[in-house]
């Protein structure tokens, strides 16, 4: 096939992966997995080895998941304490400032460790202990990382809430894991711009429900005015100073879970996806080592923010587990202008780059120049991820900015999987642009159709996964009905992704995007659900439904047809004050790009929203609506095509 890139020779002959490893440990992976991930668990360092390695059914009668069930460890002390010997001095995070002018810093192994004992001392004192959980809501800075692995040194259990997220949203999340401490910042930076952090928690905290929160620590970073609530609120440096720089790690169950992360679904609130510490530790630094092929000298930079899954796996627990140098930048691609991201590459001598399709499709909109402009020497390595990413999209990456020498990762995964599951290895795997290619190992990936019928060949369909892999979620916080539901209901016996897929002649994946009622605005999921309750929250509103539509730059955008209550009238005044009322329920993330009034909704007999003829109004293809007979009242599709909103 033509569009095949080849494995560059120069860097398969240096790869941590080769092919013939990549195929004879593929094949052993899933002939005798408890062989393999026994060996693979060497790369922790275990309190006590574990001896059980694989215990898994995904049958409803018999339902379990656990890996390494009887192994001991501390997955701070992974990430930490045991590169001290060898790897004390060298720099383990580069903090890169939204100022371009102000200056980065480098934090070594054995500053990380001592930080994060201090905290995690400071944390003990305020009555912080194995089991509780702890809410961080800060800015991409070093003290984000530090307040994670804190958490991890003492066993307490933390729930990173993603900077832009609103006040109301914090609360959900603050509520749901009954959160006993909350760490966070006065201010956020980005792109020049602040983030009212602090004054977003406030906000959060005066909302029913959140009780459980005694102490407020707050960092202070931009130095803006915050408002101190005494006794709750405490400064950082206050309670860290002067607490010791070594702390006694708890001993930790590999199955004692690791963090919670709040992700969007098809339906009601965002789950709480609750990570353990052994398989998914072990699952992060593995993937993390063989994907990015990493060496000991790499610079390696992940765009993520850790308020998202990638940011935890890939710039906090594989890369730190791994000794890796690993790079935190505070900003954002376009500031001061489009060519940040590579003047950053070459100022801290990056080597290996992973972002996100958004962000290299709005940056080829900019054009060759920026890129250009800059050297990109050191880099060796691209990857992307959080979204199928468009072939034209993944030849500039290849092209302008690896200037066609570095291979490219489409690495393919979810929060629920805690690592990489689809991906090429660079040095083992031939690339196709737009493809995520073959599964890493352990991994077994299926096609199914509606009926849950296993596809042989090429084909497309829905994709599943037949067998756990040490990463993968173990239950949705406080709920485990939800979890088996929302996962193993659909198809018995499988693990269902929730996207589409399709398989080509060579067995490479496609993934083709999400196949419920989730959208993935600029890598980012948001549930429809979730924006048509925010929009009902509102009086005037007494109907909302929410459907995603193409993107040239997001990937998908968020469109909203709103049925107004009875005597209230359409106004762009209330369409602005609607869009506001979204960012304010949920963040800005959630901002819907169009909305449309609608009065009336397509709906079948039975009252069942039709939103296959919703999203194909929105994409403008009318032509393709499919039967509307079945409609209640087929006149609603007329009127709403005609007043569709959009190019
Ligand atoms: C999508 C992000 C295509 C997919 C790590 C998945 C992708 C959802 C890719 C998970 C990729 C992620 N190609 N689609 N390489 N990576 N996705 O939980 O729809 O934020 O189900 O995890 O992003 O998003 P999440």
């Amino acid at each position: 096939m033509s569009d095949l890139y080849p494995v560059p020779e120069g860097f398969a002959a240096q790869a941590n992966v080769g092919k013939a490893d990549y195929e004879r440990d593929y094949a052993e992976s899933v002939r005798d997995p408890n062989a393999f991930w026994a060996r693979a668990a060497q790369r922790l360092e275990w309190m006590t080895p574990p001896t059980r390695i694989r215990d898994v059914s995904y049958d409803r009668g018999d339902f379990r998941i656990r890996w390494f069930a009887d192994g001991e460890l501390n997955a701070s002390v992974n990430c930490l304490d045991r590169h001290l010997a060898t790897r004390g001095d060298k720099t383990a995070l580069v903090f890169e400032p939204d100022d371009p002018a102000a200056e980065p810093r480098h934090v070594t192994y054995r500053e990380l460790h001592a930080r994060v004992c201090r905290l995690a001392n400071a944390l003990r004192s305020l009555g912080v202990g194995k089991g509780d959980r702890v809410t961080i809501y800060l800015p991409m800075i070093v003290e984000a990382a530090v307040a994670m692995l804190a958490c991890a040194r003492i066993g307490a259990v933390h729930t990173v809430v993603f900077g832009g997220f609103s006040a109301n949203s914090i609360a959900d999340r603050v509520r749901d894991s009954g959160s006993k401490l909350v760490i966070t910042a006065d201010e956020g930076l980005r792109g020049g711009k602040k983030v009212p952090l602090k004054a977003n928690v406030d906000a959060a905290l005066k909302l029913p429900g959140t009780t459980s929160v005694e102490t407020v620590l707050v960092v202070r970073h931009t130095g803006g005015a915050v408002d101190m609530q005494m006794p709750r609120d405490r400064w950082y440096d206050a309670v860290v100073d002067g607490q010791p720089d070594s702390c006694e790690p708890e001993r930790m169950n590999a199955e004692d879970p690791l963090f919670i992360l709040y992700t969007s679904g098809s339906t009601g609130k965002p789950k709480g996806v609750l990570h353990t510490t052994g398989g998914y530790l072990l699952y992060a630094a593995y993937t993390h080592w063989a994907v990015f092929d990493l060496k000991e000298d790499d610079v390696y930079w992940c765009t993520a923010d850790v308020g998202w899954v990638t940011g935890h796996s890939y710039i906090v627990y594989g890369p730190l587990a791994n000794g890796a140098t690993a790079l935190m930048f505070e900003g954002v691609p376009s500031y001061p202008d489009a060519s940040r991201f590579w003047q950053v590459v070459d100022r801290h001598k990056v080597t290996i780059f992973y972002t996100a399709p958004t962000a290299i499709r709005a940056l080829m909109r900019d054009g060759d120049e920026p890129v250009k402009r800059t050297s990109r020497a050191s880099l060796r390595l691209l990857g992307s991820v959080g979204e199928p990413i468009n072939p034209e999209a993944w030849r500039w990456y290849h092209e302008v900015v690896g200037d066609s020498r570095c291979p490219i990762v489409d690495t393919w995964w979810q929060t629920e999987t805690g690592g990489i599951l689809i991906t090429p290895l660079p040095g083992a795997i031939d690339a196709k642009p737009g493809s995520a290619t073959l599964p890493f190992f352990g991994v077994r990936p299926a096609i199914v159709d509606a009926a849950g019928n296993i596809q042989e060949g090429a084909c497309e369909g829905n994709l599943v996964l037949l067998d756990s892999w040490p990463g993968q979620m173990r239950t949705v916080y406080g709920d485990d009905q939800r979890f088996f539901d929302t996962y193993f209901s659909t198809y018995p016996g499988m693990y269902f992704t929730g996207d589409g897929a399709r398989r080509d002649e060579d067995g490479y994946y496609w993934i083709t995007g999400r196949v419920d009622d989730v959208i993935n605005v600029s890598g980012h999921r948001i549930g429809t659900a979730e924006v048509e309750s925010a929009l009902v929250l509102h009086p005037k509103v007494a109907e909302a439904a929410v459907v995603g539509f193409p993107h040239d730059v997001k990937g998908q955008g968020i469109y909203a047809y709103v049925t107004l209550v009875a005597g209230e009238t359409e106004s762009d005044e209330l369409l602005k004050e609607l869009v506001a009322h979204v960012r304010k329920e949920i963040g800005p993330i959630a901002s819907p790009d169009f909305l449309q009034w609608a009065p009336g909704l397509p709906k079948t007999r039975s009252g069942k929203i039709m939103r296959r003829i919703l999203r194909k109004i929105a994409e403008n293809a009318p032509d393709q609506l499919g039967d509307t007979s079945t409609l209640a009242d087929p006149s609603v599709v007329d009127s709403l095509v005609k007043n569709r909103q959009g190019a």
